[in-house]
């Protein structure tokens, strides 16, 4: 049998080692934080993610999943060896990749058999060739070791199906033996299997992200462009989405994109190729579009408040986008710390989010457990994500709870009709403005 073991247990690592354990591998995950493990070893995932902690839990009382600090032990055992670790940004926007060579150098100093080393992190294009050379300069045992490049296309949220479900396995290999151990691994997921060079594996990666982060900023400069023009891109994305060379996908204005993949892997690539004396002028755009587009609604907002001293400021929504706790280049941080700035007292609903923003305002912000709360006596609030819990609150309850009852929303969560008939001011991303009635005494 094949012994896998997985370094990193954030959401790359952890969810390719549980998928890995899924169907029908011996996997062992390697983290550094004593903590982090503890916490799986008693079937709990560190990070949000549906179906996570029970297939965590299954896999591990099968014999089939076990989790360690102990990367000697595991690495020494290991046949293939997964980097699933962070390359967060540096400060110039490449890509920070202090994690990925740590673990190689742990990797040359333990293993003790013949091994193929996996990169699913995603890392700048020849990477892989570097921590091959690094891998093997630094190796303590007489052993063969090769490098695989196996980037990971899962989003948060939908991580565990993304994986057990993808679109594609792209492997980026420059052997036959590496090919063949990765088809074997592959097999049972019944993936398409896509074969190709260690350096086009890695652009694989950076070009989809980089290319889905552009129809993002394409989507909020034409909605921006709507605005002026009197146009509603709620229709004009819905005329574009039935030529399929467009399709539906991707195609929702905001106050842009976050997380920890489209702002980090745009910056990167455009670093790279700046590096190469090449500059990626689409993609340049699409990172300035999504800059300015986070203060969208604060810009809006000032038009209505000159200034949000002493306003009582209701925000729905911190994380990235729903259905995580992920808080990663989440528009809601620069748009708090700004209204906070300026003197704003906010109260905050997140369903998921709200541990890991008090990490960054332990009190400067009033945390509440309902939308209803964070509305009372309101002056004016932002929709900053698109969880259900605040899609379906009844527009009602903002024009009966707030003082004044201004809605900036960056996520289009509600209709203009049902905006109007609840006689709200809502002012959305790339639709006309619904404007009621200017104060609370007005609207009675
Ligand atoms: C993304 C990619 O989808 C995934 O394939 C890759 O492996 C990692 O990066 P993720 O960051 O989890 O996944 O989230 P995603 O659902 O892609 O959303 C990213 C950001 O784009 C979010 O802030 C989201 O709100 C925003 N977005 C997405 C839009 O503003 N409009 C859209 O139409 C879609």
């Amino acid at each position: 049998m094949t012994n896998i073991t997985v370094a990193g247990t954030g959401y790359v690592g952890l969810v390719t080692g549980v998928c890995l354990a899924e169907v029908g591998h011996s996997v062992t995950c390697v983290d550094n934080v004593q903590d982090k493990i503890d916490l799986l070893n008693k079937g709990i995932s560190p990070i949000y993610e549906p179906q996570l902690d029970e297939l965590i839990v299954k896999n591990a009382q099968s014999g089939k999943l076990a989790f360690t600090t102990d990367y000697e032990v595991a690495y020494s055992r290991s046949d293939v060896i997964f980097i699933g670790v962070g390359t967060p940004e540096n400060e110039d926007g490449s890509a920070n990749l202090n994690f990925v060579y740590t673990v190689a150098r742990q990797i040359a100093e333990n293993i003790e058999r013949d091994c193929l080393v996996v990169i699913k992190s995603t890392v700048p294009i020849g990477t892989n060739d570097k921590v091959e050379i690094f891998i093997k300069n630094h190796l303590k045992n007489n052993v063969k070791v090769e490098v695989a490049s196996n980037p990971e296309f899962l989003a948060q949220g939908t991580a565990v199906k993304d994986t057990l479900n993808a679109s594609r396995i792209v492997i980026g290999v420059e052997s036959d033996f590496a090919k063949g151990m990765l088809t074997e691994i592959y097999e049972p997921f019944n993936q398409p299997i896509l074969s190709m060079n260690r350096r086009s594996a890695e652009m694989v990666k950076y070009a989809s992200n980089d290319f889905l982060a552009l129809k993002i900023s394409f989507v909020n400069d034409i909605a921006n462009l709507c605005e002026a023009v009197g146009a509603n891109i709620e229709e004009v994305t819905n005329g574009m989405s039935y030529d399929s060379r467009i399709g539906n996908k991707f195609l929702n204005p905001g106050i842009g994109y976050g997380g920890s993949c489209f702002p980090k892997d745009t910056k990167a690539l455009h670093w790279l190729s700046e590096e190469e004396g090449y500059v990626l002028r689409t993609v340049k755009a699409a990172i300035e579009v999504n800059e300015k587009q986070r203060f969208k609604l604060i810009q809006k907002a000032r038009q209505d408040f000159p200034s949000f001293e002493g306003l009582k400021v209701a925000v729905l929504g911190l994380t990235f986008k729903p259905g995580t706790d992920d808080l990663r280049e989440a528009p809601s941080i620069p748009n708090v710390r700004l209204l906070l700035n300026q003197g704003a007292i906010v109260h905050a609903f997140d369903p998921v989010g709200v541990e890991n923003f008090k990490k960054i305002y332990p009190t400067q912000v009033i945390y509440e457990d309902n939308p209803e709360k964070a509305l009372e006596g309101a002056d004016l609030c932002f929709v900053f994500t698109e969880w259900d819990e605040i899609k379906e609150i009844n527009l009602n309850i903002f024009r009966e709870k707030m003082k004044t009852p201004f809605i900036y929303d960056g996520r289009n969560c509600y209709s203009l009709n049902e905006a109007k008939k609840a006689g709200i001011n809502y002012l959305s991303i790339g639709r006309p403005n619904v404007i009621a009635k200017r104060t609370k005494e007005e609207v009675l």
